[in-house]
């Protein structure tokens, strides 16, 4: 369990070692994932306990992308979710974040705790160069009611409706449900 997070961690010291401006990025990054999940969170039990689980499965749908964009323009990054196993494909992960996602799940396989996995790099493309971040998000109690093996008929019906193509159930409390995802231009 230590050896693997060790692993994690002297992985995120190796790559900081190789520039000088990395913090202020890994700081901002670690803010966005941060608003980006408290106001999800916040909003998803305000709505629950407002109006249950089909009324509230619109602020995922249709306020989610909403709320991440605004964290977005804020802080001048592009912050968002994702998952090897999708719900909507809007946030579908690039080769990148596909890679880091089953780094995720290997560490976890060895040990690690789901709330300690982060990572960050520095890649290049055509546009230049980028910082990139994902921090893993575990599957809690509540997340069940979405994203469980056993789904309540009205819930599955709109989920249907909504994502034809949802691969985001049969998840256990204690599973990677996916990451935050950060991208920042340097
Ligand atoms: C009320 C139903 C509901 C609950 C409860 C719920 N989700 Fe979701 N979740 C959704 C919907 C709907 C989407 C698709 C959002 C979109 O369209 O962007 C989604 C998408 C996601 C995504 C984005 C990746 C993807 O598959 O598209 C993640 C990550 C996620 N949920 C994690 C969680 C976690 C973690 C919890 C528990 C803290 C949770 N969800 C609870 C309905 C729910």
């Amino acid at each position: 369990m230590k050896a693997s997070f060790l692993l994690g961690f002297i992985f995120l010291l190796g790559v900081s070692a190789c520039s000088q401006n990395v913090e202020k990025q890994l700081t901002e990054s670690r803010e966005a994932t941060k608003q980006l999940g408290s106001h999800l969170k916040q909003k998803l039990s305000q709505s629950m306990q407002a109006n249950g689980p089909i009324e509230a499965m619109d602020v995922c749908n249709i306020e989610a992308e909403g709320i991440a964009a605004n964290i977005s323009n804020n802080l001048g990054l592009e912050v968002g979710r994702t998952s090897l196993k999708l719900r909507n494909v809007k946030n579908a992960s690039d080769d990148w974040e596909n890679e880091i996602l089953h780094y995720f799940e290997q560490q976890k396989q060895s040990g690690a705790e789901i709330k300690n996995l982060e990572i960050y790099e520095v890649t290049k493309d055509q546009d230049g160069k980028w910082f990139r971040y994902m921090k893993a998000i575990p599957t809690s109690e509540v997340c069940l009611i979405c994203h469980g093996e056993t789904i309540a008929q009205p819930i599955q019906e709109k989920l249907h409706t909504l994502y034809p193509d949802d691969q985001a159930t049969g998840f256990n409390i204690g599973d990677i449900r996916g990451a935050f995802t950060v991208k920042l231009k340097m």
